[in-house]
């Protein structure tokens, strides 16, 4: 196992009727700003669940933090907090709301141009503001860790940019998880959610063996409660153990827990990342395709963590050793494909003549030398893209 420091300062309140926890979380005196998306939180009532357990506390609301949030959008709750002199933040809604918020908690506070946070990605982050979320959509593990993902469609170099940061500094307060604030989720953020929490624990798990018995067998069983309620909330997103499933898996996929004392790959992610800025597909679409053929592209390398993915999770235990594995990575596929998540750049309409671009962001961003073993060039990812197509 690898040497490692675990820490996770964030109070989890889980279940139904949680969200009235809130008064006790937020301090008395907060002078609050709740931050959301578009509708989704008005429409389901969490909105009026929350500023109802606020009570009397002075509180101002932030709306309109799209999927995959830009700088651009934050920069003006970030004003927004300065002139109202506000002191505490509460996020109401997915990864994108709560990565948006944990931007915003560290611009307030930045030096120079707020930016820099990403260009730096995070080592420049001295203080954030304090803040708690309530998740309404399982799936990037944001309610639990310090990292966030933040877009910028006018950059100086005119690319569009999707970096990420991460600080201590950033982890929430406290989140509430309570399973039933993701009834209203339509299939598609359903299917999002669990590809994109597969992905995660797969890019901590499949890399190569280093003798971490624990972490592999939780990722196994967080793969594998995955593949078993993920139809499942599809086909009944109402049902309460379901969700609740559902949504710890996704929060232990990415709170530090199975990533401690393990190499990690996050090829897939830094790929998709680009695929997003550039075709605006969702996070998660970007991971369906490319996982697969990361997995199959990079097999020798992976070929020990691949077997026993294979017979651990798939249960794969007959054929020959290239056989066994190749099973495995269909599957992984087909998994995707059940969700109704395709898994092929064609299905997007992107082709072949997409994939310099891709290449020329990577490089930008400082991304040819991916994976866990640095050996994801920029030729390697370009034959991940063209056997994606
Ligand atoms: O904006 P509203 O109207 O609220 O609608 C949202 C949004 O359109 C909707 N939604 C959320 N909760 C709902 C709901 N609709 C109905 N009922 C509910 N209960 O869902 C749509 C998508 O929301 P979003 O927050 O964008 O989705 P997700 O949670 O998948 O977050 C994706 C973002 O997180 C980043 C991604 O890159 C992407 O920007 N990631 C963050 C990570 C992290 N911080 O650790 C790791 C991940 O790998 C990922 O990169
Ligand atoms: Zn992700």
């Amino acid at each position: 196992m690898l040497n490692f420091d675990f820490y996770n300062p964030t109070r989890i309140a889980f279940g139904k009727g949680k969200v009235a926890e809130i008064d006790k979380l937020v301090p008395a005196e907060a002078r609050v700003l709740i931050v959301y998306g578009g509708t989704s939180a008005k429409k389901n009532g969490t909105l009026d669940e929350v500023k109802a357990a606020l009570g009397g506390r002075y509180a101002e609301e932030f709306s309109g933090i799209e999927p995959n949030p830009t700088y651009e959008t934050l920069m003006k709750a970030v004003s927004k907090i300065k002139a109202n002199k506000l002191d505490y933040l509460l996020a109401v809604g997915g990864g994108s709301v709560i990565d948006g918020t944990k931007f915003v908690a560290a611009a307030v506070y930045a030096e120079g141009d707020p930016w820099e946070i990403l260009l730096q990605r995070g080592a420049n982050v001295k203080q954030a503001m304090p803040y708690g979320t309530v998740l309404t959509l399982p799936a990037t593990g944001s309610e639990m860790n310090d990292g966030s993902v933040i877009s910028r469609t006018e950059t100086a170099s005119g690319l569009h940019d999707k970096l990420y940061f991460t600080s201590e500094h950033v982890f929430p307060q406290f989140s509430v998880l309570d399973p039933s604030k993701s009834y209203t989720l339509p299939p598609r953020q359903l299917a999002n959610g669990v590809v994109d929490a597969y992905t995660h624990i797969m890019e901590q798990y499949l890399t190569y063996p280093v003798e971490a018995r624990v972490q592999d067998r939780f990722a196994e069983g967080l793969l594998q409660t995955l593949i078993e309620v993920g139809p499942k909330v599809l086909a009944n997103p109402q049902d309460y153990d379901t969700q609740a499933n559902f949504m710890w898996v996704a929060t232990l996929a990415l709170n530090g827990l199975i990533g401690s004392g393990v190499p990690s790959d996050w090829s897939t992610h830094m790929i998709g990342h680009e695929i997003t800025a550039l075709h605006g597909l969702d996070h998660a679409q970007t991971l369906a395709i490319i996982l697969p053929t990361m997995l199959s592209v990079r097999r020798e390398s992976k070929r020990a963590k691949l077997l026993q993915y294979a017979e651990r999770v798939w249960h794969i235990s007959e054929g020959s050793e290239d056989a066994r594995i190749e099973a495995a990575i269909q599957n992984t596929r087909a998994f995707f494909e059940s969700l109704s998540v395709p898994t092929r750049l064609s299905a997007y309409n992107i082709g072949a003549d997409a994939i310099p671009a891709l290449l020329a962001q990577l490089e930008s961003h400082g991304m040819a030398k991916l994976g866990e073993h640095e050996d994801v060039t920029l030729d390697k990812s370009r034959e991940v893209l063209e056997a994606s197509i």
